[in-house]
Parts: C-alpha cells; sequence; structure tokens
C-alpha cells in the first residue's frame, strides 16, 4: 500500500484564487485588507517566513508590510508601535514574529495586540474562544491543517487523534480543534512514557515536534493519516518534517509532504484570517 499524498501546495493554491475576490470587493469599498507583521532581530528562519508572509499577501492584492527591529530593541519601543497599529483603521491583522529575544515578554506582546487584529489567534480572549468551540481567529498551522484533513474528505468524528507536541503555536489549538471536531485526542510531549504505543493507536498523528524524522513506521497503525507539521533543516541543507516520509509511505492511508504539505496551508490561513477581520470591520460577516 502506498499512502495518497495530501497536496497542502495545491489546495493553498485553489483557496488562495478564491481570495482574490474578497480582497477586490473589500478593496472597492476602500478597505484593502492589511496586514503588518513586526519582526525582532535576524533569525534566519523568521526572515524568510515574514518574507513569506508579506508577499503572500501583496500577491492576492493585500495590503502588507513588516518592520523590523534590531534584536537589543526595547519591549516598550514594540508595545508603542502595536498600540499605534492598534489603533489603524487601515491595520486590519498584526503579527509579532515569535520567538522574541530573551529582555522580551512574549505574553505581554501578545496580549497588546487588539483581539479583533490577532490575526495569530494568540491573545488569550482568542484562545480561550477557540477552547469553548466559539474561535473568533484559528491559529494558522492548525486552521491548515483542519483545511487539509476537509479537503481530503476525513470525518474525524469518534476517531483516535494523537498530536505530538505541546506548543502554543500548534499542539494545544491542533488538539482543541480534533476535540472540537468529535476526535478522541492525545496530546504527547518530550516527558510522555510510551510515545509510541500512543501513537500506534492513531488514525489521526499531526507531528509537531521540531525533531527529523521523529515518526517512524513502526508507530503507525497501518491506514492512518499522518500529517507532518515539521520543518527541519537537515546538514546537507535540505528541508525534512517530523515524518520519515519515505519510509511511513508505505504504512500510512494518507500523508502529507514537506516541503508543499503543511506549510503553504498556514500563509494561506493567515490572509484568510486578516480577510475575515477586514470584512469583519467592513460589516460584511
Ligand atoms: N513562529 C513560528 N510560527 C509562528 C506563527 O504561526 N506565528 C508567529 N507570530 N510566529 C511564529
Amino acid at each position: 500500500m502506498t499512502a495518497q499524498i495530501i497536496d497542502g501546495k495545491a489546495l493553498a493554491e485553489t483557496l488562495r484564487q478564491t481570495f482574490k475576490a474578497r480582497v477586490e470587493a473589500l478593496t472597492a469599498r476602500g478597505q484593502r485588507p492589511g496586514l503588518v507583521v513586526i519582526l525582532v532581530g535576524e533569525d534566519p528562519a523568521s526572515q524568510v517566513y515574514v518574507r513569506n508572509k508579506v508577499n503572500g499577501c501583496l500577491a492576492i492584492g493585500m495590503h502588507s508590510e513588516k518592520i523590523v527591529y534590531p534584536a537589543d530593541i526595547a519591549p516598550r519601543v514594540v508595545l508603542d508601535k502595536i498600540a499605534e497599529l492598534n489603533a489603524d483603521p487601515q491595520v486590519h491583522g498584526i503579527l509579532v514574529q515569535l520567538p522574541l529575544p530573551a529582555q522580551f515578554d512574549e505574553q505581554e506582546i501578545l496580549e497588546a495586540i487588539s483581539p479583533e487584529k490577532d490575526v495569530d489567534g494568540f491573545h488569550a480572549e482568542n484562545v480561550g474562544a477557540l477552547l469553548q468551540g466559539q474561535p473568533h481567529f484559528i491559529p494558522c498551522t492548525p486552521y491548515g491543517v483542519m483545511k487539509m484533513l476537509e479537503a481530503a474528505g476525513i470525518d474525524l468524528t469518534g476517531k483516535e487523534a494523537v498530536v505530538i507536541g505541546r506548543s502554543n503555536i500548534v499542539g494545544k489549538p491542533m488538539a482543541a480543534l480534533l476535540i472540537n471536531a468529535g476526535a478522541t485526542v492525545t496530546v504527547c510531549h518530550s516527558k510522555t512514557r510510551n510515545l509510541a504505543e500512543h501513537v500506534r493507536r492513531a488514525d489521526l498523528v499531526v507531528a509537531a515536534v521540531g525533531r527529523a524524522k521523529f515518526v517512524t513506521p513502526d508507530m503507525l497503525k497501518p491506514g492512518a493519516v499522518v500529517i507532518d507539521v515539521g520543518i527541519n533543516r537537515l546538514p546537507d541543507g535540505s528541508l525534512c518534517g517530523d515524518v520519515d516520509f519515505a519510509a511511513c509511505q508505505s504504512v500510512a492511508g494518507q500523508i502529507t509532504p514537506v516541503p508543499g504539505g503543511v506549510g503553504p496551508m498556514t500563509i494561506t490561513m493567515l490572509l484568510a484570517n486578516t480577510i475575515e477581520a477586514a470584512e469583519r470591520k467592513a460589516g460584511l460577516r
């Protein structure tokens, strides 16, 4: 058996095409959707992510700009900028790229963003709404995973789902979304005992550990759906997920590749959240 590939790149492209008309309609009303991305420091991976986010917006007619600060900037400067952006009617989404340098209290920064402009869905108010099953903004990576599962026709009701990783950005909101969709959810992490035993039970595995080829075929139930959120750089410079894709392909039922899987969907859902923020402001939702 060879697993069916869930093609995130193709789905992302299809969705982005459908966004163009919404952006045009908003622009015609004087509400061109606008996203501001704040980057602190020079982390090379963050620089790539931020560039892709800004370019993703521009490619479908949205407004987007990045604001870059040196790594040693005082948090006060960033907080003042966020306050200014909160009050700017042309700005519908504000995103502060994580991680931040050590002098920052990340939570303080995330809470400073107006919940109406929090297109990452990281503000406590938005996290709470998601947990209550009434999401306002869904964090982009798990949102992208849910869209991929939906497009692949996977019904989650009553399914055993195992999320590997408990980050605020992926693992925790992913678990909340899967619970809301009717799955029975187990969250594994670095302290989990007998991790492979949990994963072997799973109809759906979401790997978000940040370790190359962490998920191996012996851990999988035959026919499982395997979603790989990881992006790891190997010593030879190539990209690789948290799943040993080549080996798992013969055991999984459906699987996402890296690159070309979850990655393109993350930015797509950021665009979706920003457009939705602008539509709400224009009274269209
Ligand atoms: N760093 C890694 N992923 C993300 C994300 O989805 N949003 C932000 N703001 N920072 C990140």
